[in-house]
């Protein structure tokens, strides 16, 4: 045993060493380098240019651009894509250019490069961080055999509120859940090592707390106290670089009046300073440009040296560091040093990835042909989005539905074929639409040949022709069960495509109560990319499964759900409001000096409305029950920086084998500045047959008793912390513990 953790440690002692020796080396090749390029080429390094693309050709690139590579001017591309295309453009900058220096391809690989997995919300849905590294691990195994070194991805932008369309492409409200998933991610990208066939950059964004947007509007002002973004925005990107990011994108927004494009604070003393990140900072597209739309800066160059100087190392399509920066060098308004130290950063990343010994690493054009969309690709999409599937309503056990059923109808536009290409949701490209399972195919694979499939779409998604609910109706008429299929297209939700309204759009609603009216079965499935607010349809619908946007695979998942072949285990990353009204929501809030007491009306509360939401975090159902019991701590007192062990019996009380994810909340109830209600700590999936019970651990390290006090220093109070644990953010067994 000793000497099994001896051998480890000299193990550990080894490769650190050795990848101390690989760094101490890129920074020798790095600075070399450095010291025989003119400014123009540095700058050049730092040139970001888009790909020209129409639905017919994506990611061309015009004469202008191939010269500008020539000249040395470009660093890197985005959207530009294929083994074939990406290669012909580096064997420009490697043979034609006076230095040789290799291009990174970067490009938009959300959730998925060919075979489409459920968005990100939906993949925390799944809370299960080890699938989730696999499936973007297969997103970076498509992409480099389609040309790419790099992805805009992931997002970890931390979201309170689900007017913001790009809650779809993130993890949710919790900075816990957040930092797992931001992490795992991470992980899957760059693969075990960055060298290695298969992986690829990935870059943490949007930095920071795009997610904060007032109103929900995106690329609206952020505004808050540095200790909401510390303790509740920053964890997620803090945990993408102690996952070893390559790369950040700086955001759009502003924070208290600084744009991030521009903040000093931000790209350099917190993540460089503080984080000690090493990587670079790339811009979002152009926001290093509009920092003078922002009113910081008045011209392009003033908004370049103000972009260069804050931390943004590389400049996203504006071309203002290679068109404006020269000058500025020159006139001495920049200093070559500043330049200097952001080329670094981005040849280290180059150096890293092994493009200078190896440029074509991903253009094989014969692999491109065959990986994409694999068997075991899809396999894995499949299990995705099996898991990411929420459960929120089951009354009478309607579902599962029998696999006999004689008649089943199928109502609504997301039910049918036609739309099929609205189930992969934003940030995703099929080729051709017949690459998704529609509902449809979906259910005619699973049931008995003897099952009659009715359908009819009953209404457009959004608009109000088309309308053809009489006959939904009649045809619901003749089914044993109704399933209607309802929702947001893939563009409602994602970038610039905030909503005022969170209601089932068009006569989708009318559709729906006309379904419920005929009095038979109804189950409600929901296509969409953030919370909805369907509290009609939770108090008269028999079942409501949230389905986010499973990908390709979505008609097989949801199948296999609806159908029992798979028992539903998907919890809520976000809390479903039961009105706009009521946003922001979230679990994790503050108890406030008169804590809401719906009988005494000067609390904290609506006069209309019940406080709570209408579907809490980390809630989801299953088709058996879970029961917790015997909750205990391993000691009542605990000394400072000790962890805490915490154990819990878990038991499926149901008649079906099913997954759980156990959860782990804290509340410290008294410090020095207030300490929200309750928040996530720890959790663990779990599977349990019939009956089954089982002891799960979970351990409170330190740092998750930690807070930013006064001083804006993170420490640990002593005192009482109360713990809670169960199944869902409202459902848990409560215990305590004190800290000396
Ligand atoms: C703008 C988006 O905000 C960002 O997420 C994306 O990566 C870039 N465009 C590049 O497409």
């Amino acid at each position: 045993m000793i000497r099994a953790a001896l051998i480890l440690l000299i193990n550990l002692i080894l490769l650190r060493g050795i990848a101390d020796a690989q760094s101490r080396d890129i920074e020798k090749k790095v600075d070399s380098l450095l010291g025989i390029m003119t400014l123009q080429e540095k700058l050049g390094q730092l040139n970001q240019l888009g790909g020209i693309s129409d639905s017919a050709t994506p990611g061309r690139t015009s004469e202008e651009q191939v010269k500008m590579v020539r000249q040395g001017r470009v660093g890197s591309f985005l959207n530009v894509t294929g083994a074939a295309e990406t290669e012909r453009l580096q064997r420009v900058a490697v043979k034609e250019t006076r230095l040789g220096i290799p291009l990174l391809f970067g490009c938009d690989v959300i959730h998925g490069f060919k075979t489409i997995f459920p968005i990100p919300l939906a993949e925390a849905s799944t809370w299960n961080p080890e699938l989730i590294e696999r499936a973007e691990h297969i997103a970076a195994v498509e992409a480099s055999a389609g040309g790419i070194h790099w992805t805009f991805a992931p997002m970890v932008d931390i979201a309170r509120d689900p007017r913001w369309g790009r809650i779809a492409e993130g993890s949710g409200e919790d900075p816990f859940l957040g930092s797992v998933m931001a992490a795992a991610k991470v992980r899957g990208f760059q693969g075990k090592s960055i060298l290695e066939q298969g992986s690829i950059i990935a870059c943490a964004k949007h930095f920071a707390a795009y997610g904060g947007a007032e109103a929900g509007k995106d690329y609206n002002t952020v505004d808050m106290s540095e200790r909401t973004l510390r303790e509740i925005y920053l964890p997620p990107y803090k945990a993408a670089v102690d996952a070893g990011v390559w790369t950040l994108m700086s955001a759009f927004n502003e924070i208290g009046g600084v744009p991030c494009s521009g903040n000093q604070w931000l790209l350099t003393n917190v993540l460089r300073n503080e984080w000690g990140f090493k990587g670079f900072v790339v811009s979002d597209f152009e926001s290093v440009a509009e920092l003078m739309k922002h009113g910081v800066a008045s011209t392009r160059t003033d908004a370049g040296i103000l972009g260069l100087c804050a931390g943004v190392d590389m400049d996203m399509v504006d071309a203002i560091y290679v068109n404006e920066l020269v000058g500025a060098v020159r006139s001495q308004r920049l200093s070559e040093e500043m330049v200097n130290q952001a080329v670094r950063r981005v040849l280290r990343v180059k150096f890293a990835y092994g493009l200078f010994s190896a440029p074509y690493r991903n253009n094989d054009t014969l692999k491109e042909q065959t990986i994409m969309r694999a068997p075991e690709h899809l396999a894995l999409a499949r299990t995705v989005a099996q898991q990411s599937i929420i459960l929120l309503k089951n009354t009478k056990n309607v579902l599962p539905l029998g696999k006999t059923t004689k008649t089943v109808a199928l109502i609504g536009p997301f039910a049918g074929n036609e739309n099929r290409r609205e189930l992969i949701g934003s940030w995703a490209w099929v080729e051709k639409a017949e690459e998704v399972v529609s509902v449809i195919d979906g259910i005619k694979e699973k049931v008995s040949p003897g099952t009659k499939i009715l359908y009819a779409k009953g209404c457009e998604a959004v608009a109000d022709s088309g309308v053809e609910i009489e006959k939904a109706v009649r045809i619901a008429r003749q089914a044993d069960v109704v399933v209607a299929v309802l929702g947001e297209e893939s563009g409602m939700s994602g970038e610039a495509a905030s909503r005022s309204e969170l209601n089932l759009p068009g006569k989708q609603q009318e559709l729906l109560e006309a379904i419920c009216r005929i009095g038979k079965p109804v189950v409600l499935v929901i296509f969409n990319g953030r919370p909805l607010t369907i509290s009609w349809a939770a108090e008269n619908v028999d079942a409501i499964v949230e389905a986010w946007f499973p990908g390709v695979e979505a008609g097989n998942a949801l199948a296999d759900i609806l159908f029992g072949d798979v028992n539903p285990s998907g919890k809520l990353p976000v809390t479903f409001p039961r009105s706009v009204g009521q946003i922001p929501l979230y679990y994790n809030h503050k108890n406030t000096g008169r804590p809401c007491n719906d009988s005494d009306s000067f609390t904290s509360r609506y006069i209309d409305i019940p406080n709570t939401p209408l579907y809490p975090f980390g809630f989801g159902l299953s088709y058996t029950t879970f029961a917790y019991t015997n909750l205990t701590v391993s000691s009542p007192r605990f000394k400072q920086g000790q962890n805490i062990h915490i154990a819990v019996d878990v038991q499926n009380t149901g008649k079906l084998s099913g997954d759980e994810v156990v959860q782990l909340y804290i509340q410290d109830e008294v410090a020095s500045v207030t300490r929200p209600v309750k928040e996530l700590k720890g959790f663990k999936k779990i599977s349990l047959n019939a009956g089954e019970k089982k002891t799960i651990d979970l351990t409170v390290t330190p740092d998750d008793l930690s807070f930013y006090n006064l001083e804006m220093k993170k420490i640990v109070e002593p005192g009482i912390f109360k713990i809670f644990v169960g199944g869902s953010s409202i459902d848990a067994i409560s215990s305590q513990f004190t800290l000396e």
